[in-house]
């Protein structure tokens, strides 16, 4: 909890904000942060970093450099992160030397699955069934008190659906425990000594049966305001985010109970800044919180051209504490994410893409497959017209 004097303090325009991380989600706020006169460093261990190339510096150094850190919070009056894997230790330091308004429990929360579910169940929202896992006995007791299928899940460091084994009948698992074990040894759990009961390296979950994914991005203010974005509906392909549809193509209660559910989450977890959260909307009609991520997310990218304020602004408001931004969706949209296979066909399409198709790249030197190279944003009447006008494009393979 803050301490009134804590609630009341601002970072005025011209303050300096430092990020930990220099990728586009960085990139993204520095943009959207300058426009309202902020100054920005980012550290990153890449030079000429995407978001080291819209900032006023960059400090070129490993996420673990604890001097480093040091030297980027003597610059800084306000510190944020674009990624939730930072370092421990880093974190401590930047807590006791500089004002790191969204903390690092939070991070610590969220960075292991086990205690990102407890956390969102105390906060009286469902999860999908499920238990930690230690040994293969308690993946056997966990198979039978939740019944196949299952999806076992390293607790830790994965993304993109890496790290992850379906397991649809018995003869599967050994294979995925194999594989698991491997997997979750490398990823490592050290930094979860401090809830014994938390520190399972594997947690196994109930498939759940859905109709679609949404996710809602809640932006809380130092002082306690709370705002949510539309939801998005997302669409994911090899395990990778593939397109956002807003609005989600479910009933508008439906719409009303996600975005009410990610700001009771953010409340009760006594979240600054962003927090995005993924959810099912499950064939039973209920909301399964899936996971969270305490910054901008992928699947908010849409607000950039669609809302009122986008989410890396509200990010900005939230954590130099200034009134948060409103949320009017202005047009249906859906976002694509431009991965390294699709980002030539976009560039020698620029010059001849509808002018309601916004074009976001973000400066990455390697045009990786699967790597995130930018989005589009397409404005349309109607969502499914935004969609036609995608698959038009003969880019993506198409999503009707
Ligand atoms: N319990 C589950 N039931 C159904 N589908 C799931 C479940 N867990 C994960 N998935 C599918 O796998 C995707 C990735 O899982 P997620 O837990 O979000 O990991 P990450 O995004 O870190 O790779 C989800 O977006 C969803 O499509
Ligand atoms: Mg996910």
């Amino acid at each position: 909890m803050k301490t009134p004097e804590e609630r009341g303090r601002v970072v005025r325009p011209g303050g300096v904000i430092g990020i930990l991380g220099g990728g586009q989600l960085g990139r993204m706020m520095a943009l959207a942060g300058r426009h309202m006169g902020y100054r920005f460093l980012t550290l990153d261990p890449q030079p000429d970093s995407p978001c080291g190339q819209v900032c006023d510096d960059q400090i070129t150094a490993a996420y673990h450099d604890v001097d480093a850190a040091e030297a980027l919070a003597r610059r800084c009056d306000v510190i944020t992160y674009e990624f939730e894997n930072v370092d421990v230790a880093v974190t401590q330091v930047l807590e006791r030397t500089a004002w790191v308004p969204q903390g690092s429990r939070l991070l610590w929360t969220t960075r292991h699955r086990v205690r990102e579910k407890r956390a969102v169940e105390a906060a009286g929202a469902k999860v999908a069934a499920y238990r930690p896992v230690r040994t293969r006995d308690d993946l056997e007791r966990a198979i039978a008190d939740i019944h196949l299928p299952a999806i076992l899940k390293t607790s830790t460091g994965g993304y993109d659906g890496k790290g992850q084994w379906r397991v649809d009948t018995v003869a599967d698992v050994d294979a995925v425990w194999a594989e698991a074990v491997r997997v979750a040894k490398a990823s490592g759990s050290a930094d979860s000594v401090a809830d014994p009961d938390a520190d399972a390296p594997l947690i196994l979950e109930r498939v759940v049966d859905f109709v679609c994914e949404l996710s809602v991005i809640v932006a809380r203010s130092v002082r306690g305001e709370v705002r949510a974005f539309p939801p998005a509906e997302n669409i994911h392909r090899h395990h990778i985010l593939h397109m956002s549809v807003v609005p989600a193509r479910v009933p508008a209660a439906v719409q009303q109970r996600a975005q009410a559910l990610a700001m009771q989450i953010a409340e009760s977890l006594d979240a600054v800044g962003l927090l995005a959260v993924e959810m099912f909307y499950g064939r039973d009609g209920e909301l399964y919180v899936n996971e969270l991520a305490p910054r901008p997310h992928n699947s908010g990218h849409y607000t950039l051209d669609a809302c009122e304020t986008s989410q890396f602004e509200q990010h900005i408001r939230a954590i130099c504490n200034l009134p948060l931004g409103g949320v009017r969706l202005w047009s249906p949209v859906v976002m694509v994410n431009i991965l390294g296979e699709h980002l030539d066909a976009v560039v020698a399409r620029a010059a001849d893409l509808p002018p309601m198709v916004k074009v976001h790249i973000y400066g990455k030197a390697e045009a990786r497959p699967g790597r995130k190279m930018g989005h589009l944003n397409v404005l349309a009447p109607s969502v499914s017209e935004a969609i036609h006008l995608v698959d038009g494009l003969g880019i993506w393979e198409p999503v009707e």
